[in-house]
């Protein structure tokens, strides 16, 4: 709905480019205008009634705490992410709350990042699509999504005035095409500024991003919103298109606006187009509608975390549980379960499951013991060797040993980075002295970023990776561990063996105020297939209870750029399941250097025993092109390209090649193009190699000493040879390759 604002005052169109406080916009009654609230978000409705903060520290209401993003990233299932936004949806309506701030699509650049657990995965494809899926569905309920934070926000080390150094090509390739796919495709309402800069430039006043990149090219028509307090220069924001500040800071930053528009730094168009943008978040549902079936969003966030469960390691069939006598459950993250991670997105639970009272539910209908042991502390303790010694004793006893394993909000939150992969200490102790004394051992690990598992690794028989499930991950682990749910999730990054693996290792988390993404478009498994860099796990890795097959790899190229893939898989095992199949294209076409591979589709298919299913791809000229900063576009390169159907990124089961006849790119000559470019330029070249070798018998001593100049550009070129080609044979071919067709 268009909005009348003639009648507006200058002052009174200023005040709304601002929040009233901390989670609501202004009204202005006699216009009519109401104000409504915005509130975290991602995964849980955190909306408060009391004193209200930014870093999760007051309570908020109740509301269902859904599996956070690190758990949604490992479910490979965009369904999931859509009933998680469907459902905070339905919640928001009830509280009245117009836009829920989420989902966070930015890209684990580092294990290490504080605020892994809110993002979805290394991989901008898998964060995209689930984003997407995400929004749609919520604002198919009715509230408005604030998909944040825009742009390469990827720590929370000195999270308000670093400065993100990242060249265009891995800009547009790595971490923008998450935001571009969720603004493409699910038109948010809201697009949240990040708090650092961008190259030098604040996300949240940089017109290149906020105008240029999100509204010109990718046709935003929603409202930019600032991470709260990213503002720093309220008029630069609003002329670079950051439309409303939050939380509000007074009239006085409202009268900067008022001002610049009175000297002429903003015009009063400018504020007119932010003006416009904030009203129409007013259109979103602002009053309470509806109820939430409390009992109902528990169960379905039960049987969501279920589906991000990731079964690492199953050595002899470890689980699921079944023909066991006595268990011991070990670790107090089995009683007092970590299920959210800490800061902004903190939420009130409507109620938790721990997973040892499910364990005994489970345990109880199948006739077995269970005995529990805490072993270690979550924080200090003065008798850990006492604890561990208990814990160990019990797995004497016992047929089958399940540790539970994890991070505590001390180790890992908004605000700051981890500097290790390490678990704690104490409970490396327990998982080795449970592993030496039970005849097998499981470990199901809590964390909202990649733990290591070396040291103990080896030791145990099965591994489950819960991440942080939310509040109903308790019931869902144990649903995992018996077998009532079969695991389906698969590492949306990667589990290295020493962080300093990690690409990002040396840039991380910068220095004197720079962080430079010095390792470019390599970002996670990119990296380690590229260069062979051994993984304790790699991304997309993940087992299941049954078995599956691939088979009937069929790949079609489309017109010059595009193919399509169909695949066929068979549940081979005896149990129903569910299985990712994973499209990734391997090319080393182009003039840059492109990754060994890169994951470019993905379906989850469930299968009963014995089903066959055909699961077919679409394969968009993006999944073959690059950015090519010369021409600021992307680029198809003609060659060949082999799509890979991966069980995950290290391990390859099917593959099939086709070539492409790729762009036609018309690359300009001028006298700063290297004599390289000129010999190889398809309208002129040939006639140029001509002149060369015209009266040189021999050809070889021409192309070695070709390669010796090939980078030099041409004018140098000239200078050297005393003007080897005559400038006007130059100036001509220079003409001819504008006009002429040449592959890039
Ligand atoms: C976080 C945002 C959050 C906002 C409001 C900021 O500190 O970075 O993700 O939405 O606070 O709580």
């Amino acid at each position: 709905m268009s909005h009348d604002i003639s009648a507006l005052t200058l002052a009174q169109k200023a005040s709304l480019l601002s929040g009233q406080g901390f989670w609501t916009t202004k009204a202005i009654e006699d216009a009519g205008i109401p104000s409504i609230m915005l509130t975290d978000g991602p995964h849980g409705i955190r909306r408060q009634d009391g004193a209200a903060d930014h870093l999760g520290i007051n309570d908020a209401l109740p509301a269902t705490c859904f599996p956070p993003a690190v758990a949604v990233g490992s479910s490979w299932d965009p369904e999931v992410a859509a009933e998680v936004g469907a459902a905070l949806g339905r919640e928001a309506l009830a509280a009245g709350v117009s836009v829920v701030l989420g989902p966070g699509v930015n890209i684990k650049r580092s294990p290490l990042c504080g605020r892994n657990f809110e993002y979805y995965s290394e991989d901008p494809l898998l964060s995209g699509v689930l984003g997407s899926a995400h929004v749609q569905a919520m604002q198919r309920v009715g509230p408005g999504a604030s998909v944040k934070h825009f742009a390469a926000n990827n720590q929370e080390h000195e999270r308000m005035r670093i400065s993100a150094e990242v060249d265009e090509r891995t800009l547009r390739e790595i971490y923008l095409p998450a935001f571009e796919r969720v603004v493409t495709e699910a038109a948010p309402a809201t697009v949240m500024a990040a708090y650092n800069k961008v190259n030098g430039v604040p996300a949240s006043h940089s017109p290149w991003l906020l105008t240029d990149v999100l509204r010109t090219e990718w046709g935003f028509q929603g409202a930019v919103v600032s991470d709260w307090g990213a503002v720093s220069d309220r008029v630069a924001g609003v002329a670079a298109g950051m439309d409303l500040e939050m939380p509000g800071r007074g009239v006085a930053t409202d009268q900067e606006i008022v001002d610049a528009v009175r000297s002429g730094r903003l015009s009063e168009e400018q504020v007119d187009v932010a003006v416009h943008r904030v009203l129409a978040l007013t259109d979103l549902p602002h009053r309470p509608t509806g109820t939430v079936d409390v009992d109902a969003h528990h169960e379905l966030a039960r049987t969501l975390a279920a589906d991000s469960v990731v079964l690492l390691k199953n050595d002899r069939d470890v689980l699921p549980v079944t023909t066991v006598a006595h268990m011991a459950v070990i670790g107090p993250l089995a009683v007092e379960p970590r299920f959210q991670g800490g800061g902004s997105s903190h939420i009130n639970p409507t109620r938790v499951d721990a997973a040892l009272d499910r364990i005994r539910d489970h345990a109880r209908q199948r006739g077995m013991a269970v005995e529990y042991a805490e072993g270690y502390l979550l924080g200090d303790d003065m008798n850990a060797r006492a604890r561990c010694d208990v814990a160990a004793d019990l797995a004497t006893r016992a047929d089958l040993a399940i540790v539970f394993a994890g991070l505590s909000e001390r180790e890992e939150s908004e605000g700051f980075d981890r500097e290790t992969l390490s678990l704690p200490a104490e409970q490396i102790e327990v998982i080795k002295a449970v592993a030496a004394a039970a005849p097998r051992t499981v470990v199901v690990l809590s964390n909202g970023g990649v733990v290591s598992l070396e040291g103990w690794h080896d030791q145990v028989d099965g591994i489950l990776e819960g991440w942080l499930l939310g509040q109903a991950g308790g019931s869902a682990i144990a649903d995992v561990l018996f077998g009532v749910v079969n695991p389906s999730g698969h590492l949306a990054e990667t589990i290295p063996f020493r962080v300093q693996d990690n690409p990002s290792w040396h840039n991380f988390p910068g220095e004197q105020g720079h962080v430079r993404y010095g390792e470019g478009v390599m970002v996670g498994y990119r990296h380690y297939e590229s260069a062979g860099i051994p993984v304790r796990y790699p991304f997309g890795h993940g087992l299941s209870y049954t078995t599956f097959r691939t088979s009937n790899l069929r790949v079609e190229s489309v017109g010059t750029d595009s193919a399509s893939v169909q695949v066929t898989i068979t549940n081979t095992g005896e149990r129903a399941g569910k299985h990712v199949v994973q499209v990734y294209v391997a090319t080393e076409a182009g003039p840059v250097r492109r990754p060994v591979r890169e994951l470019r589709a993905f379906a989850k298919a469930a299968l009963e025993p014995g089903e066959t299913t055909t699961v077919g791809f679409t394969l968009d000229r993006r999944a073959f092109a690059y950015w090519d900063i010369t021409l600021g576009q992307w680029v198809v390169p003609a060659g060949d390209y082999v799509i890979q159907i991966g069980e995950n990124a290290s391990s390859i089961v099917a593959e099939q090649s086709i070539a492409l006849t790729g762009d036609v790119i018309v690359r300009p000559l001028t006298l700063e193009s290297p004599v390289g470019e000129w010999l190889s330029h398809p309208a002129v070249g040939p006639a140029m190699v001509g002149v060369l070798s015209s009266g040189t018998a021999d050809e070889e001593p021409v192309e070695v000493g070709l390669r010796m100049v090939e980078s030099m550009p041409m004018q140098q070129f000239l200078a050297f040879t005393g003007g080897a080609f005559p400038m006007e044979m130059l100036e001509h071919m220079m003409e001819l390759s504008t006009a002429g067709t040449a592959a890039v």
